[in-house]
């Protein structure tokens, strides 16, 4: 089994920039319709690692969700996940940003491009699906290790695959 992604826009009468609150709740809801309808999920309770990272109570199956804008993603596989999807915009502070949580590699590739603005998304979203793989939310040092590189987890390389889907940048991490 590969991790298998799921990708939806929150239907425009919910606003044009709905509240993250709302986010979440689309986000819960799509997750369950396809924990049910496509993995015979019945039991959706759901419990919460140490960093608040949820995982169903009574099933195996692990998930992740990530929300951005109006769109919400969740990717199932039968082993640990992170997903990150993020809305592809200028954003202030983008520069500082990069000197901040980038590793020297990254950085370095980064101040090199005309146009930074793609790649930005492209590690801010690697990192972040890394750092929801391992659960670990912000406590990561984001610096020490270079996404584009051969990140690892348990001595083992792990696999972020990241993608371009219309505005956004998704990007997600897990292991053989
Ligand atoms: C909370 C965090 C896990 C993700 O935050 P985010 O990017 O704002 O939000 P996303 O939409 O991608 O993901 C949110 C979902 O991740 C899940 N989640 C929460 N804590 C988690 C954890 N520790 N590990 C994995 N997943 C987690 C939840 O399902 C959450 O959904 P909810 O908000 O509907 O409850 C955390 O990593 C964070 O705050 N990161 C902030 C930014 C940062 O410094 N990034 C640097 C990248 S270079």
């Amino acid at each position: 089994m590969k991790p298998d992604v799921y990708i939806k826009k929150i239907p425009i009468w919910y606003g044009s920039n709905p509240s993250s609150k709302i986010q979440s709740r689309y986000a819960a809801k799509f997750r369950d319709k396809i924990a049910r309808n496509l993995y015979g999920i019945d039991d959706l309770q759901i419990q919460y690692g140490n960093k608040g990272k949820p995982f169903f109570i009574n099933s195996r199956l692990c998930f992740n969700v990530s929300h951005s804008c109006r769109m919400v993603c969740v990717v199932f596989y039968d082993k640990p996940v992170g997903i990150d999807i993020e809305y592809i915009r200028p954003r202030k502070m983008m520069d500082q940003l990069a000197s901040r949580y980038f590793h020297k590699d990254e950085l370095c590739k980064f101040k090199s491009l005309d146009n930074r603005i793609e790649y930005f998304y492209r590690i801010w979203t690697r990192k972040e699906s890394y750092l929801k793989f391992l659960g670990i939310g912000v406590g990561g040092n984001l610096k020490k290790y270079s996404t584009e590189g051969k990140p690892k987890n348990d001595g083992k390389d792990v696999i972020i695959v990241s993608y371009v889907k219309g505005s956004y940048y998704i990007s997600y991490t897990y292991q053989d």
